[in-house]
């Protein structure tokens, strides 16, 4: 499976911050807020990542991040010239997607909860059409909204209905086989002159293709579109990296326990950022990893 970061528009609603810089590398408090949907995509075992951006904004992102290679990723990079609507991620990276299924993250959507890496390696495997993850919000208005069956299959969907039938709000995380690029490359506008996903879903939910996952309770799902909800989810990582002692997010320690690269890359990795917490984070994982090794080796050869 294939991933695709979109992380374009011109996040007007956080003018003027956003005059300058991309709202997706804007801080969720102390990393990118891109980390994010990237570490959901490499928790699904994805390494071959698309990035799509301005293309102002697409040298950031590349500064940011590279080739991916210190990470053990595939990122390249994409534009979109202006921001059509989410489906024109699959025109735009029809090539890199080829045969493969696809999963679409939107670049300023945070999730975290218990489960989720088991939660997503489950979903793609004999991914036979698409699969949507729900979310119960007190303003489903805002968001595309879906009604499902008893079996979690999707039986209707709308995009910001003013009347909402369910509080289930669709989320920015969509599994695609490869099916979408065609959908996609057949859609008509809507009635904004965008691009609509809930159009896209709506093709799969007609041939009985679309399957739900209701994200429980315990789980967070963070907006990041005002400067009040930006805030929140900041405060919201800064409790929970607090309290706990982990960092939510680290794409050096995703990359290190699911085995992508080895505690000298990710060591090296930290001592880049010597000064900030988050480096001295990434090396002390680095340095737990390798006694872990060095004790397993230990037990090998006694
Ligand atoms: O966050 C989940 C919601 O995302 C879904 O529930 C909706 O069904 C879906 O349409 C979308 O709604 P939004 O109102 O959040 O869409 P928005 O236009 O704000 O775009 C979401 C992000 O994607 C935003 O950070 C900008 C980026 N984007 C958007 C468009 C339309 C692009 O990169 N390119 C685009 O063409």
């Amino acid at each position: 499976m294939k991933g695709i970061i979109l992380a374009g528009g011109a996040g007007t609603r956080l003018h003027p911050v956003t005059f300058a810089v991309s709202k997706q590398l804007l801080p969720v408090y102390d990393k990118p807020m891109i980390y994010y949907p990237l570490s959901v995509l490499m928790l699904a075992d994805i390494r071959d990542i698309l990035i799509i951006s301005t293309a102002e904004d697409q040298p950031l992102f590349q500064r940011l991040l590279g080739d991916g290679s210190e990470l053990g990723l595939r990122l390249t990079y994409a534009v979109q010239a202006e921001p059509n609507g989410l489906p024109e991620a699959f025109i735009i990276g029809a090539d890199f997607i080829g045969d493969d299924s696809v999963a679409l993250i939107l670049g300023d959507n945070i999730f975290y909860g218990p489960g989720m890496s088991d939660c997503l390696r489950d979903s793609r495997r004999d991914l036979d059409g698409c699969v949507l993850f729900g979310y119960h919000v007190s303003d489903p208005e805002r968001y595309g909204v879906g009604e499902v069956d008893d079996r979690g299959r999707l039986t209707a969907i709308e995009e910001k209905p003013a009347h909402p039938r369910t509080d289930r709000a669709i989320t920015g995380l969509y599994l695609f086989d490869n099916e979408v690029v065609d959908i996609a490359k057949n859609l008509a506008p809507s009635a904004r002159g965008e691009l609509e996903i809930t159009d896209v879903i709506r093709a799969y939910q007609r041939q009985g293709k679309a399957q739900v996952i209701d994200l429980g309770r315990g789980f967070a799902w963070l907006d990041t579109g005002t400067h009040d909800s930006l805030l929140d989810a900041g405060q919201y990582v800064q409790v929970l990296e607090r309290r706990q002692g982990v960092r939510i997010a680290c794409i050096e320690e995703i990359a290190l326990r699911r085995g992508f690269i080895d505690a000298e890359s990710c060591f090296r990795r930290g001592a880049r950022l010597p000064k900030s917490g988050y480096g001295e984070y990434v090396m002390d994982i680095a340095r737990k990893d390798e006694r872990q090794q060095d004790h397993r080796q230990k037990a090998v050869l006694r």
